[in-house]
């Protein structure tokens, strides 16, 4: 098969763990005899500095041309603390998810065995907890207008805007999931309070009717951040809007030991995005030890969901679990003390994909 990649790195650790899993992406594509070809583009606070754009229309332009995109990370401490900067790199990220159309971003939470111990959660609670949240990611409070301050500053407004079909398009994907799983959705708003909200439920009761397999149920979000960490093994699906969405994985997350474990896919109506749900932990760029497998695993996510190709999605997840059990980590999960360099990691990988 011909792959055709554009490679965002981003910002902060981004470059490094992004090599990490395009060495693993060349691996896989001689081993299975696929034509691999990409091309490398800036975003984020990068792009700000060679362009004064955080998704400069040229990244764009390789993005819409290729059929997946690798994506490491985005931010930067020299805005973070600057309300009146004018250009985020975080609103790269925003224009790229709107201009792709990835109104669906996908986290899988699986727990990694080896990795239980370091879960904030007892054992017995996590333990083959397995779920999926789906988030929304183009609507909602992220980009509802007006948005903005007042003339004289001292009052700011966001506004939280939902339409039916971009409710129903997300809702619709959650059951699909859902029947390939366990057939269990988990609608999460705050119908109590939100009119917004009120519309979801509204929209995700209708399509009940048409998924009478899978078992729906209904929950405040207030309710589903208590319930992820007293009783994770009860979620199969979880579906959300925006901002619910992003504070709900970040908690789900940590519940299986690491932050840097974690893939995702954003997938829409252009060209999907495969990135690490980990940000772009500038304390720790160009330093050789962030953990690239949360990269990795989003690169095994990009071959099952954007070319179908299962057996090399599954080659790489083996590779990562081996490399867990033999303890060939970075020092955010090495247990012994005997922590390896991203690098080191990255290349024990691609030489594992390469024997076995
Ligand atoms: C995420 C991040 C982003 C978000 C930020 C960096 C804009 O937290 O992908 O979850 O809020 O969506
Ligand atoms: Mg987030």
């Amino acid at each position: 098969m011909k792959i055709n990649l554009a490679v965002l790195p981003g910002d902060g650790i981004g470059p490094e763990i992004v090599t990490q899993a395009l060495n693993v992406v060349k691996a896989i594509c001689s081993k299975y005899n696929h034509t691999l070809s990409y091309e490398s583009a800036l975003v984020g606070a990068a792009a700000i500095d060679a362009y004064g754009n955080p998704y400069p229309d040229s990244t764009h332009k390789l993005c819409m041309d290729s059929d997946a995109v690798l994506f490491g990370a985005i931010g930067s401490p020299r805005y973070d603390n600057d309300p009146g900067a004018k250009i985020r790199p975080e609103q790269g990220l925003l224009a790229m998810r709107k201009k792709l159309g990835l109104y669906a971003n996908i986290r899988p939470v699986a727990v990694f065995p080896q990795l239980i111990h370091r879960s904030p959660l007892r054992r017995d609670l996590v333990e083959n907890a397995d779920f999926i949240c789906i988030r929304e990611l183009t609507g909602g409070i992220y980009f509802g207008q007006p948005q903005g301050r007042s003339e004289d500053g001292n009052t700011a407004y966001d506004t939280c805007v939902y339409t039916k079909p971009e409710i129903e398009r997300i809702v619709r994907l959650a059951y699909q999931y859902a029947q390939k799983r366990k057939k269990h959705l988990t609608v999460v708003d705050k119908a109590n309070v939100l009119s917004t909200s009120r519309l979801w439920r509204q929209v995700s009761q209708e399509l009940e009717k048409e998924y009478p397999d899978v078992k729906t149920e209904y929950m405040f979000v207030d309710n589903a951040a208590m319930q992820i960490i007293q009783y994770p093994k009860q979620f199969d699906v979880i579906v959300t809007e925006n901002m619910f969405g992003d504070i709900l994985t970040d908690e789900a997350s940590v519940i299986t030991g690491s932050l840097g474990m974690l893939p995702s896919a954003s997938v829409g109506i252009h060209t999907s995005v495969f990135e690490p749900i980990h940000g772009s932990y500038p304390q720790a760029a160009g330093k050789d030890i962030a953990n690239p497998l949360a990269t990795i695993l989003s690169a095994a996510l990009m071959f099952e969901y954007s070319f179908g190709l299962k057996t090399e999605a599954e080659n790489i997840r083996q590779v990562v679990d081996k490399s867990l059990q033999v303890g060939i980590v970075t020092e955010d999960i090495a247990s012994d003390g005997k922590s390896r360099k991203t690098s080191e990691v990255g290349n024990w990988i691609v030489k594992t994909i390469n024997n076995i």
